[in-house]
């Protein structure tokens, strides 16, 4: 989820791309670097780190040129460092990408093979060889950016400069944003809306599999491999502020409207409905590890538990590994017993969390082998374990956790398919049905995110409440525990999660009119349980708000207020259950006027122990 900025035109470039940069530092601000075309030669600086070091570079080192490009990264392939920070330049071709390339190890195996070193660790060098080997055959930029497009698989935004064409900037996108902005005698491409809106406020969005040509005078868009396309720009209202957060209220709701996307990412390269497995040089976890693991502890904090109390599900399900699941708080203070055929799994989202981050190094002395879910690439928890599982979800500001959430889970599920199928004991039809499912998700996602007016109007109505309760069972009960999370956490309203089973146990003396009650209930094997605990709220004058899958008949005849979700298989459902709680949370705290994305005394990184 990188940041790319690009100008040609009149003026000086420099300062212009800086500044788009820093609106796009949301994005990622691992390093940064800008390319820069004199009119004779084609210059980089690049810095590791935030963009203000970027800055003191072009101080020591100023560029100056009227054609120029910038990027600001947040690492996937390739740890933070000066070198594998973009611009990528090779032979007078110079590359800037936001994306994630599929078929990169191939594609780097092949360039090595001709004798070619690389400078760095990115899937993104890649472009710069391949341009710069095609130049050498045919000198026309736009086909050589076409030859080399046509050869990779996966996504990106890219934008190309050459020493040898003073006059033009080619770009292309695939799954990764790009807009085009249309000025007089200018002409600028971004990741997104706010980094040239102070320019013009003309833009040209570009769509999947199109190549664009910008020019001082304008710019042309083609077909990947086709015809020249017509289209008109649009003219943008938003302002700053507004375009920041994507046309969104807050953060958080953007957020949570990219988990489609945010979900391909993370699947993305490493699924595979052919072999009906998951691409194992990709899972941080060798064959070996994988045959021999004899028990599973994961470890997390808040909403990173919740998501490991579903894996521990999958886990066990699918894979036949006993699977414990640990609150790391409490894990790395009660001497734990750590077995050195253990593999420990640490779950977290920015990868610094100190109790997670302790917690490893406790079952790193017992000699456990410990495989990281990280969102944030070479943070503290990955470095200190022994492999990686990244979750590619971008970065995420609104401190409550949600796109980051669903990544979790989609991570987990894919290792609960890859140890199933390693391990023997995940027969190959059923490892493809459960991918296929898999796959299916973000449409399914997009289906509920398009239709949530109704879930701002029960929000509306709970807004109201001091108290809810939370229901679900199975693989479903971390779901309502993560449901109750959110409306603590943002809308500052006592929620408790409960397993639906537990309720006649204790916490049915709290039904009463004033306690809604939401409850986590697709069709699955535990609907006809679960229906009954409803019936049993009823009965006791509660009010329920049933998160079911659409069109389940059973629901009409009962006296609920309904959220419907769309059919997948079983094992999926909580990462589609958990849209609607987001959203319910989300609504119901911006009712009440709360700071949604920066809620009271919480922090987005808890590093204090
Ligand atoms: C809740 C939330 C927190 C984090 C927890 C762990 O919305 O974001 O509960 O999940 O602080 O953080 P990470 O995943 O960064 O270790």
């Amino acid at each position: 989820m990188c940041g790319i900025v690009c100008y040609i035109g009149s003026r000086p470039c420099v300062d212009i791309i800086l500044q788009g940069l820093t609106r796009l530092e949301y994005r990622g601000y691992d390093s940064a670097g800008i390319a820069v075309h004199d009119g004779e030669m084609l210059k980089v600086v690049r810095a590791q780190g935030k963009l203000v070091n970027l800055g003191t570079a072009l101080e020591k080192t100023p560029l100056a040129g009227k054609l120029g490009m910038g990027h600001t990264r947040w690492a996937t392939h390739g740890r933070p460092s000066e070198n594998n920070a973009h611009p990528h330049m090779v032979n007078g071709v110079a590359v800037v990408h936001n994306g994630i390339l599929e078929n990169h190890l191939e594609l780097r195996r092949e360039i090595e093979q001709t004798g070619a070193t690389f400078s760095s660790e990115t899937d993104t060098e890649i472009f710069a060889h391949l341009i710069s080997a095609a130049l050498e055959k045919n000198p026309d930029l736009v086909a050589a950016v076409r030859q080399v497009l046509s050869r990779v698989t996966g996504s990106y935004a890219i934008a190309v400069i050459a020493k040898s064409d003073p006059g033009r900037v080619v770009v292309a996108k695939n799954s990764s944003p790009l807009v085009i902005g249309v000025g007089d005698g200018e002409t600028f491409a971004a990741s997104d809306i706010p980094a040239i809106l102070k320019h013009t406020n003309r833009m040209v969005f570009m769509e999947d599999r199109e190549l664009a040509v910008l020019t001082a005078e304008g710019f042309s868009i083609h077909e990947i491999d086709g015809p020249e396309i017509t289209r008109e720009p649009k003219t943008i209202e938003w302002s700053a502020t507004q375009a920041e957060k994507g046309g969104y209220r807050h953060f958080m709701l953007k957020e949570i409207h990219e988990q489609p996307r945010v979900m391909e990412d993370t699947m993305r390269g490493r699924v595979s409905i052919e072999g009906s497995g998951v691409a194992t040089e990709l899972m941080g976890l060798d064959d070996l590890s994988a045959r021999r693991v004899r028990r599973i502890v994961l470890l997390a904090c808040g909403t990173s538990y919740h998501a490991s109390l579903v894996g521990k599900y999958w886990l066990e399900n699918l894979a036949k590994v006993p699977t414990e699941v640990e609150l790391a708080s409490e894990y790395r203070a009660r001497n734990p017993l750590v077995d050195p055929n253990d593999l420990v799994i640490p779950v977290s989202q920015s990868g610094e969390t100190i109790d997670t981050l302790e917690a490893v190094k406790v079952a790193k002395e017992g000699g456990a082998s410990i495989l990281a879910i990280a969102n944030v690439l070479d943070s503290a928890i990955p470095r200190a374990s022994d492999g990686s599982l990244y979750t590619h979800a971008g970065p995420e500001i609104g401190v409550a956790s949600t796109k980051c959430f669903t990544a979790q889970l989609t991570a987990l599920f894919m290792l609960a398919v890859h140890l199933g199928r390693r391990r023997g004991v995940l027969e190959k039809p059923r490892a493809r049905e459960l991918l296929e499912g898999l796959l299916k998700i973000p449409a399914l996602m997009r289906e509920i995110l398009n239709d949530s007016e109704h879930i701002e109007e029960l929000a509306r109505e709970l807004a109201s409440y001091s108290n809810c309760l939370y229901l679900g069972r199975r693989l479903l009960f971390p779901i309502a525990l993560e449901g109750a999370l959110k409306l603590k956490e943002i809308a500052y309203i006592h929620a408790e999660g409960y397993a639906a089973g537990e309720m006649k146990h204790g916490p049915i003396a709290l039904i009463d009119e004033n306690m809604p009650v939401v409850v986590v209930m697709p069709t699955d094997s535990s609907f006809n349980r679960i229906s009954g605990n409803v019936q049993e709220v009823l009965a006791r004058g509660g009010r329920v708000i049933a998160v079911g899958t659409r069109g389940e008949k059973t629901l009409d005849a009962l006296d609920v207020k309904r959220i419907e979700i769309p059919a997948c298989l079983q094992e999926l459902y909580p990462i589609l259950a958990v849209i609607p709680l987001q959203l319910l949370a989300y609504y119901v705290a911006d009712f009440k006027g709360t700071d949604v994305d920066q809620p009271r005394n919480l922090a987005k990184t808890v590093t204090v122990e």
